[in-house]
């Protein structure tokens, strides 16, 4: 970078929030510079993140499909070996594929890319460690925190990634474990859970709350997810937290007790995922030398505009409130730049879908059953399974359902619920509905093509406001 020269906006974080924010300033003939310290771009998602867990959840169902579900199919086959290796390396190639990706997107846009760490040295200006050595400074007339986060650490396990881990751990074992213990039954102990078990381990999730998939999921869904999962061969304690942890021997042992308190029990595993929650990481950002600070999660304060009391530095992305995911960060990523070129931006937090990876999928958006009797409102439930849809009987995989979730007295739809096949793809039409205001009764009187999956989403509208035709 050049000393002299003073960008119209610095962003610190090259991952979902900051290399989107990177292009869209780019795009809108902004001078950006964006510093990253991982040496490749996209953040936690791209490198330890979203890419590749779904692609090992997606080569490990493959696997787990062709083990035990292809006979009853006409399709016979002979010897099945994993070869682990060679479905890391696979991850790999998409992970590498999409982090260059991003750094041919910030060549296209004219985003100058600066491998280093950054910390500030005054409101204006970033003191830089390069990765290859050396220092440099750069300025910006407005400068965006996008440094993400970390996973929360389990006080006396301490992590070494190999055989007690995070996510990014889980992400990279180099044999499949015997037995697993997964401390926490959130999205992460979930989809990792989901992917050792099908490549054979002994898979144990201990969760504290009563519930699967965390407080957002709908709890009716929970327990069906749950129940499929343990079906495959995910035993899960529910109620149940881990007290400590011992790791000091190979067979690692963990102490776990009702979460009211009373009956203690002894695990042991070979491996154990903590899983229990992400943080804000603005660890050696130097937020000290701007009397900037965070709230008591970490959590860099912000107004609507994303500007810190600093107006000129904004937060984006897991650093910062709201859900930890990423096409939320790259919403904020575009709308922070927005407030920048045009003094307006735009996200609608009440229509950000979450999506789980397991098989079958777990989709939402909106709010769930228990949120809405909480805050008192009247609503009505519409649902339809999967076993009832023409497409998923072809398919030979109908377990699940949909679920709207509508306003008693308007049918203006509040939430949609889908655990089953594809319904990750199928919350885009769920959020779409939401975003645009739209009644169970739109959704339910738009053509949906036959025999799709979707139909099933039009008869759950249906069922809401009237009646189902095939159920
Ligand atoms: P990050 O992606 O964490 O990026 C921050 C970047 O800043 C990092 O690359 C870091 O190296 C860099 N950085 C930090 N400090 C400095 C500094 N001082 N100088 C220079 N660089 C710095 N979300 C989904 O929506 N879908 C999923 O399927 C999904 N799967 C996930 C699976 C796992 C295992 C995990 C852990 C997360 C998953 N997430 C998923 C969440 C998603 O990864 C995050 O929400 C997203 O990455 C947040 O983007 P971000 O840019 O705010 O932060
Ligand atoms: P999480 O917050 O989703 O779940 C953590 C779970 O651990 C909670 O259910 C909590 O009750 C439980 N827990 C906490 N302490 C415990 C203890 N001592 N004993 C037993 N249970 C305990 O966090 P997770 O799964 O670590 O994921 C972090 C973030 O990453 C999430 O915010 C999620 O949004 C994001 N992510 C998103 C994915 C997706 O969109 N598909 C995939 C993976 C991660």
């Amino acid at each position: 970078a050049s000393e002299a020269e003073e960008k119209d906006l610095v962003i610190v974080g090259g991952g979902v929030a900051g290399y989107v924010a990177a292009i869209k300033a780019g795009q809108s003939g902004l001078k950006v510079a964006c510093i990253e310290k991982r040496g490749t771009l996209g953040g936690t998602c791209l490198n330890v993140g979203c890419i590749p867990s779904k692609s090992l959840l997606n080569n490990s169902h493959l696997l787990h499909t062709i083990q035990h579900d292809t006979k009853n199919r006409g399709i016979e086959v002979g010897d099945i070996k994993l070869n682990l290796d060679v479905m890391m390396k696979a991850k790999d190639t998409s992970v590498q594929g999409l982090t260059k990706g991003v750094e041919f997107l910030f060549k296209k846009n004219n985003v100058e890319y600066i491998k280093g760490t950054g910390a500030f040295k005054d409101e204006h200006t970033i003191a830089v460690n390069l990765n290859d050595g050396g220092e440099t400074e750069v300025k910006g007339k407005n400068i965006f925190i996008a440094t993400g986060s970390e996973s929360t650490p389990f006080p006396g396990l301490t992590i070494n990634e190999e055989n007690v881990i995070t996510s990014t751990g889980a992400i990279a074992l180099k044999k499949v474990p015997k037995k697993m213990v997964v401390i926490g039954g959130g999205i992460i102990g979930l989809e990792m859970g989901s992917v050792w078990s099908r490549l054979g381990s002994e898979v144990t999730v201990v969760e504290f709350l009563g519930q699967i998939g965390g407080p957002g999921m709908d709890q009716e869904i929970s327990k069906q997810i749950q129940k499929m999962l343990a079906k495959q061969g995910m035993k899960f304690k529910l109620n149940t937290k881990v007290t400590k942890g011992d790791a000091s021997a190979e067979s690692i042992k963990i102490n776990v007790e009702a979460a009211k308190g009373g009956k203690e029990e002894l695990l042991d595993a070979d491996v154990v995922l903590v899983a229990i929650g992400r943080r804000p990481y603005t660890a050696g950002l130097g937020l000290e030398n701007i009397g900037l600070d965070v709230d008591e999660r970490g959590r860099l304060v912000i107004d609507q505009e994303y500007r810190t009391k600093i107006p000129h530095i904004r937060a984006i992305g897991d650093v910062t409130f709201g859900p930890m995911l990423a096409h939320k960060a790259e919403e904020e990523g575009v709308a922070a730049v927005e407030f920048i070129t045009k003094n307006y931006g735009h996200v609608n937090y009440n229509a950000i879908p979450s999506v789980m990876y397991t098989h079958p999928e777990v989709a939402w958006v909106g709010q769930n059953e228990q949120e809405l009797k909480a805050q008192g409102v009247k609503y009505k439930i519409g649902s339809f399974p999967f076993s009832a849809n023409s497409r998923a009987k072809t398919n030979l995989d109908t377990e699940g359902m949909v679920k709207f979730i509508t306003d008693a007295e308007t049918d203006r739809i509040l939430g949609v619920h889908i655990v089953g096949p594809n319904a990750g793809e199928m919350i885009a039409e769920g959020t779409l509905a939401l975003e645009y205001g739209a009644s169970a009764e739109d959704v339910g009187r738009t053509s949906h093509a036959h025999p799709t999956l979707s139909e099933a989403f039009k008869e759950a509208a249906m069922a809401a406001y009237g009646k189902a035709i095939h159920y």
